[in-house]
């Protein structure tokens, strides 16, 4: 049996992750102006998938592509491969494997995902990473890495200095991230110098939610390699791959910058460098780069791409919503979770947009959002309504704020008389309170939120699955004094809806 891995002995939180789903990887390969495989009938390869959690998901969503993970834990792949055997999934097949081992076998592969490994892996896999793509990459497929990246890693990595100094000063102790926690509780507090006392509580604000596993391995696992956007560029380079864009497409424009950076930056004409000279502004220390074979023609294709995809408004409006019929005001102010304040003045934009606001939980196919604004305003302006997505749209996603969709997601926000949970959720609800749900993003349930999961199977009326719960909790009552209050499950439900669990 082969020595046992750090990632045997502290596995990995099993993630879903959103920005890597082949359906984004698809509709951002169109984007930029190739012809990616359909993701419907495909095949995928993860390189260091852990516990699976990222492939499971996909491989029950689209039956006729083909999924292959390889991880080098046994621990982690065991539990994969139970997953994917209790819900019945013949697609999605895991092997315990180094990426260093790899041999090609159920290639070519239309898309490579390698999240969150190649910055703590020894040099020579990172270069094997890049040929497995190289060889292994079908003609239009797309290949996507994540990394942590200079110089914003340079930060933390001060930190973690600090971090392993300690740590090999107090050998014996056994809860070394929590070792690390106090350190960083230490410099915040006690830090003489205000960066380093600021810096200090970011990170520990950062990794106020990230469980300990992420610590042992993110912040003080052995390997630890982060590089410049640039630098990662040529070696992709040099493996015959070209770079595609970033799947947070925000950091790639200048025009989301200040006026004087994209003026000075634009003198620069290239992609690479102005993207360089951003992560320099942005001090950013987080890249999730896509990649394609080099010579594949990229150009801005967004026109043609909005006519056939879902969009999703990812901003609420801050007046009450537009109810139907209601007279369209004068102007309306829309805003986005991290604040961006958006003031619309134009009567069908305004419309269009509370349209897309109301509905920001799920995307909204073209041809289903002219029927609402057909249904709430009696707007049957279509050419108008192109015209403003291809502007005000575009706009907004390369802003981060409007996202396109090849695919709108099997879920649905108004569950039905006998909701059903999505399968994957059901299944991992079973043994925690993390689960994914129908935008690929994990979610945290309550214990109550998720005992109700269990109960929607599609087959039992809401009544009843009401009237079981109600019986659990009297049952939990006699036994736990503390839980005595009224749950109101009927809000339950539409909660777990909106947060995208419940099959459409
Ligand atoms: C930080 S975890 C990331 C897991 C998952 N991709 C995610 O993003 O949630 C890194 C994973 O890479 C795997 N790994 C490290 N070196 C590897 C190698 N040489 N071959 C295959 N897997 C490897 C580890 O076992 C671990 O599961």
């Amino acid at each position: 049996m082969d020595r046992a891995t750090p990632y045997d002995k502290v596995p990995y939180t099993n993630n879903a992750h959103a920005n890597t789903h082949i359906a984004n990887l698809y509709t951002l390969g169109r984007i930029f102006g190739l012809t990616p495989p359909d993701f419907q009938r495909c095949r995928v390869l993860e390189l260091g998938c852990g516990r699976g959690g990222n492939l499971l998901p996909m491989a029950w969503e689209y039956p006729e592509s083909q999924f292959y993970g390889i991880d080098l834990s046994q621990v982690q792949i065991e539990d994969a491969q139970r997953d994917a055997d209790a819900l019945q999934l013949h697609n999605l097949h895991f092997k315990k494997e180094s990426i260093l081992a790899f041999d090609g076998q159920h290639g070519p592969f239309d898309y490579i995902l390698c999240h969150g490994v190649y910055s703590w892996v020894p040099e020579l896999v990172q270069e094997t990473i890049f040929r497995i793509i190289q060889e292994h990459l079908s003609p239009n497929g797309i290949a996507l890495i994540s990394y942590n990246t200079l110089p914003g890693w340079y930060f933390v990595r001060a930190l973690r200095d600090m971090m392993l100094y300690q740590e090999a000063l107090f050998p014996e102790a056994h809860d070394r991230s929590g070792q690390a926690r106090l350190l960083l509780s230490f410099l915040k507090e006690h830090a003489q110098d205000q960066n380093m006392r600021e810096f200090a509580a970011r990170e520990a604000q950062i990794l106020t939610d990230r469980p300990d596993n992420y610590l042992l391995h993110d912040h003080l696992g052995d390997d630890n390699r982060p590089c410049y956007f640039s630098d990662f560029v040529g070696r992709a380079a040099a493996h015959g791959l070209q770079y595609l864009g970033d799947t947070m497409v925000k950091i790639m424009f200048l025009h989301n910058f200040s006026a004087e950076v994209a003026e000075r930056l634009s003198l620069l004409n290239n992609q690479i460098h102005q993207e360089q000279f951003l992560d320099f502004i942005a001090n950013r220390r987080f890249r999730s780069t896509l990649l394609c074979r080099s010579g594949s023609p990229i150009q801005n294709a967004l026109q043609e791409v909005v006519q056939t995809c879902a969009v999703r408004l990812l901003m609420v409006a801050q007046q009450p919503p537009l109810q139907a019929g209601e007279a369209i005001p004068d102007s309306r102010d829309f805003v986005s979770a991290d604040g961006s304040l958006l003031t619309v003045a134009d009567p069908l934009t305004i419309a269009l947009f509370d349209t897309l606001a109301q509905n920001n939980q799920k995307p909204l196919p073209v041809a289903e959002l002219l029927h609402m604004l057909r249904a709430r305003f009696a707007i049957g302006d279509a050419e108008g309504i192109h015209h403003i997505l291809l502007n005000d749209g575009i706009r907004l996603f390369t802003a981060g704020l409007l996202t396109f969709h090849a695919d709108a997601g099997r879920y649905t926000l108004t569950p039905g008389d006998q909701p059903q949970a999505l399968p994957v959720a059901r299944h991992q609800g079973q043994e925690s309170l993390r689960v994914v749900n129908g935008r690929h993003q994990m979610v945290e349930l309550t214990p109550w939120e998720a005992a109700l999961l269990q109960e929607m199977d599609g087959q039992t009326p809401w009544q009843t699955i009401v009237e079981r719960m109600q019986e659990k909790q009297r049952h939990s009552q006699a036994s736990d004094e503390a839980d005595t209050a009224t749950i109101d499950w009927q809000a339950m439900r539409h909660k777990l809806a909106r947060e995208a669990l419940l099959l459409a």
